[in-house]
């Protein structure tokens, strides 16, 4: 184990009075340790010292990497990680939330024949250092919720992460965004065997954090991205059958419009039909097909419209058969929801393999 070879990557911003207690915390682990550990900083033009700071430690084996232009801690470790040629690597926070002395039982984890392993805060022996207001704490567990479809990690929001160099190289269509890099690594790497190591998290003791707010809506972004990754067939028609409610939506206050404007019925519910179609449309093209987006738009819209006229035609008689002016919002109702029964399945597939074809 100790002739193991390790990279600590270590996103930094801001984080000039944090730097000297954890490089020193790391100096322990490399004497007692891992000999030949390698610390790998990759900070985003901070500007406040750290440059000076690792210039005067003059540390072989410590790098650090200043981005002038890109920010974001998901892409920083990216970097770090490409620039690491040991076995195993450990990514982690600079202002001291996480313990350094960790770092043995997360490599020996993956020595052992673990894909991944997390410093984790829920696992049986872990602690959260008091201090955390209850929306932070809510934030995260419903973050952790939201993690559920893609592992069982108990705690798959942390930063504290080891792996080999081997299994990041695996990743396919890493999306460094936000702030989840171990989630997206676990998920992109196809990782199965992960194992949770207890750490106790601390509270920062000096500078801020730097979760914001857009942030978590990124976190949002990055859920749907993943789930697109792991379940495409089920994303697209979950949001096929989603936008196709909304239509439905759309047809009924359509042709109560059209009606009163209209005198013809027929005309009423004609238009109401396509205005609903091409919304469905617009919606799918972009959600529920995302990934044809790039075909031409003309050919798609024709392709959808043949495609879904089968129900829209079956909607079209079945509400004007109904239909007298009071009347026009029911029989909308039961022509939408016919057209939509014949619809929601011969739809999605002939568009899903026809129209939207990759
Ligand atoms: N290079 C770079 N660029 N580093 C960054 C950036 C950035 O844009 N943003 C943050 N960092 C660095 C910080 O300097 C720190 O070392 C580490 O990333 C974590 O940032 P914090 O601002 O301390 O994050 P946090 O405490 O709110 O969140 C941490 O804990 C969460 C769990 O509660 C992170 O580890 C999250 O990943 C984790 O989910
Ligand atoms: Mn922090």
């Amino acid at each position: 184990m100790a002739s193991t070879s390790v990279t600590v990557v270590l996103p930094t911003f801001e984080e000039f009075d944090s730097l000297p207690s954890l490089i020193e915390a790391l100096l322990v682990v490399r004497e007692t340790v891992f000999e030949h550990l390698q610390l790998i900083i990759v900070d985003d033009n901070s500007n406040d010292g750290t440059e000076q700071l690792i210039e005067e430690l003059q540390l072989d084996w410590v790098t650090l990497i200043v981005r002038r232009t890109d920010r974001g801690l998901s892409s920083a470790v990216i970097r770090g990680l490409q620039e690491a040629t040991t076995e195993v690597c450990v990514v982690m926070d600079a202002d001291g939330s996480h313990p350094a002395s960790a770092i043995p039982a997360m490599v020996q984890a993956i020595t052992d024949g673990a894909d991944f392993a997390v410093g984790s805060r829920y696992v049986t022996g872990g602690t959260t250092e008091d201090g955390w207001g209850f929306l932070r704490w809510l934030n995260s567990k419903i973050a952790t919720l939201m993690a559920r479809p893609f592992t069982r990690v108990l705690d798959p929001m942390s930063g504290f992460l080891a792996f080999a160099k081997n299994t990041y190289e695996r990743a396919e269509e890493l999306n460094p965004v936000g702030y989840k890099i171990g989630l997206e690594l676990i998920v992109k790497c196809r990782c199965k065997q992960v194992t949770e190591v207890p750490i106790h998290f601390s509270t920062r003791q000096l500078g801020e954090s730097k979760l914001t707010f857009a942030v978590q809506v990124q976190y949002l972004q990055h859920i749907i991205r993943l789930l697109r990754f792991t379940h495409p067939k089920l994303v697209s028609f979950f949001t096929f059958a989603t936008v196709g409610l909304s239509g439905a939506g759309v047809y009924l206050v359509s042709l109560k419009v059209t009606n009163s404007l209209l005198e013809s019925t027929s005309i009423a519910i004609a238009v109401s039909v396509w205005i609903a179609m091409t919304w469905n449309f617009l919606w799918d093209r972009k959600y529920a097909f995302w990934y044809a987006r790039s075909r031409s738009f003309i050919m798609q819209y024709v392709g959808f419209i043949l495609v879904c006229s089968v129900g829209a035609i079956a909607n079209f008689y079945i509400t004007k058969s109904l239909a007298s002016s009071e009347t026009i919002l029911y029989s909308g109702m039961i022509g939408v929801v016919v057209g939509s029964a014949i619809g929601i399945v011969f739809n999605f597939l002939v568009s899903r393999l026809i129209v939207f074809s990759k």
